[in-house]
């Protein structure tokens, strides 16, 4: 039998269901059989049916609740259903909820005021922002910026990861996701992560710029050496080349603080953001200093919804959040405690645990990650592996102690039944 879809809806402002979603779609498998007849399988299967979510915990259809450990990958900074973000927005939406770029509006100015103050914390250059509404489109913003400089070259890393779309699919490594859709923007090259000679070898007066993450996500929550950043900026900084930072995933509290390049004392010139900035309201940002704040000149570029004054008003209130809670030492503070707890099991699937602040993976020794966060989610945590032998641990920054315990008490048991399957 299918799900009939397309029954009557009463859209009258009296009804209490205006959108129909109490009909047909209350049940999780009867959402699933939808989703399969609607839309595109670019996601394969989705795992669960979520209907409702609060702080740290999301409920699926049935009414069964989860840990959530992942927070949308690393989007929800705080957590589900925030009060200041929730009152923040509907007070936007309620007021004006767009109006498109031929016109400002006071929250777009005064989110990209703070976002050019956390890229340039000392105010000595004068940073601009352009506002997207993804990850991948602040990267696509910076790439079309890095052709303003004359140059075209690019430098990016094995492993990679920058967006989807044709721009950030050139400078993402894997060939998995790029061969397809070749040919793909060119002058793009890729040398191995966190070798800052291979690097040097790479750079000269041709590159446009140079693109890298202060510590690779998608790629398995991979650390390179220390001082790797700051060689970056000697190197860019000796041939002219840009140096542009995808914060997307590591900015916005999720390593500790604003932003890992600057915690680590490196000015990029171009830094990209979104994800943890609109704790899912969806906003992305391409924040550029000194020369290269105005190397995209009027018309260059553009976006319907970039900047819309609700996203700004959501990163606004993430943002004054994140500073009244002192959620930056929080999540130092519960990376730690984390990384302590689930290395003092001893577990022999268990090989180290990586990253920084509440971007975590856990390295195991076996390529059973896609089990265990499978055994995990049966279990009500959600976490998930971004390569065969890491499972990453992303939770909202309100995360608490407790909250990680659980997780870490359930750990042994799902590690034992991930590699008794793999047998
Ligand atoms: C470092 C990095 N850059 C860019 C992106 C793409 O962002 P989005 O999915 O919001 O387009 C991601 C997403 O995982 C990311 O981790």
């Amino acid at each position: 039998m299918t799900t009939d879809l397309s029954a009557e809806t009463d859209l009258s402002p009296a009804s209490s269901d205006p959108t129909g979603l109490a009909g047909p779609l209350t049940t999780s498998a009867a959402v699933l059989q939808g989703y399969a007849g609607s839309l595109m399988q670019t996601f394969g299967t989705p795992k669960r049916v979520f209907v409702r979510g609060e702080g740290c915990y999301v409920w699926d259809a049935e009414g069964r609740r989860h840990l959530d450990l992942l927070a949308g990958i690393a989007v929800n900074a705080l957590g589900h259903t925030h009060p200041t973000v929730l009152s923040a927005v509907t007070g936007q939406i309620s007021t004006l909820g767009h109006v498109s770029n031929f016109f400002a509006t006071p929250a777009q100015v005064a989110l990209a005021a703070r976002l050019a103050a956390m890229v340039e914390p000392e105010g000595a250059d004068e940073a601009r922002v352009f506002f997207t509404n993804s990850g991948t489109e602040a990267n696509e913003a910076a790439f079309k910026l890095t052709r303003m400089t004359g140059r075209t070259k690019i430098i990016s890393t094995e492993g990679a990861f920058h967006g989807r779309s044709m721009g950030a699919l050139a400078i993402t490594h894997n060939p998995k996701y790029r061969a397809p859709f070749e040919p793909l923007p060119g002058d793009v090259v890729f040398v191995p992560y966190g070798d800052a000679d291979a690097l040097a070898a790479e750079l000269d007066e041709t590159v446009a710029a140079v693109v890298l993450e202060p510590l690779q996500g998608e790629n398995g929550i991979v650390v390179p050496p220390a001082g790797y950043l700051a060689r970056a900026r000697e190197l860019c900084d000796a041939t002219g080349a840009l140096l542009w930072v995808d914060e997307v995933q590591t900015g916005m509290g999720r390593t500790g603080s604003w932003l890992a390049s600057v915690a680590e004392g490196v000015r990029a010139d171009v830094v990209t953001m979104a994800k943890g900035l609109g704790n899912g309201f969806p906003i992305g940002a391409c924040v550029a200093r000194g020369r290269a704040a105005s190397l995209l000149p009027a018309g260059s570029h553009g976006s319907t919804f970039g900047g819309n004054p609700v996203a700004a008003i959501a990163g606004l209130a993430v943002i004054a959040v994140i500073e009244r809670d002192g959620l930056l030492a929080h999540a130092r503070e519960m990376g730690e405690h984390l990384a302590a707890a689930v290395t003092g099991l001893h577990h022999p699937l268990v090989a180290e645990v990586r990253g920084r602040g509440l971007l975590r993976g856990i390295v195991l020794t076996a390529p059973v990650a896609a089990a265990v966060s499978d055994a995990a989610l049966d279990a009500g945590f959600i976490v998930n592996a971004p390569r065969p032998d890491v499972l990453r641990i992303a939770p909202p920054l309100v995360v608490t102690a407790a909250q990680l315990d659980s997780f870490v008490a359930a750990l042994p048991a799902l590690l034992d039944s991930a590699q008794e399957h793999a047998a």
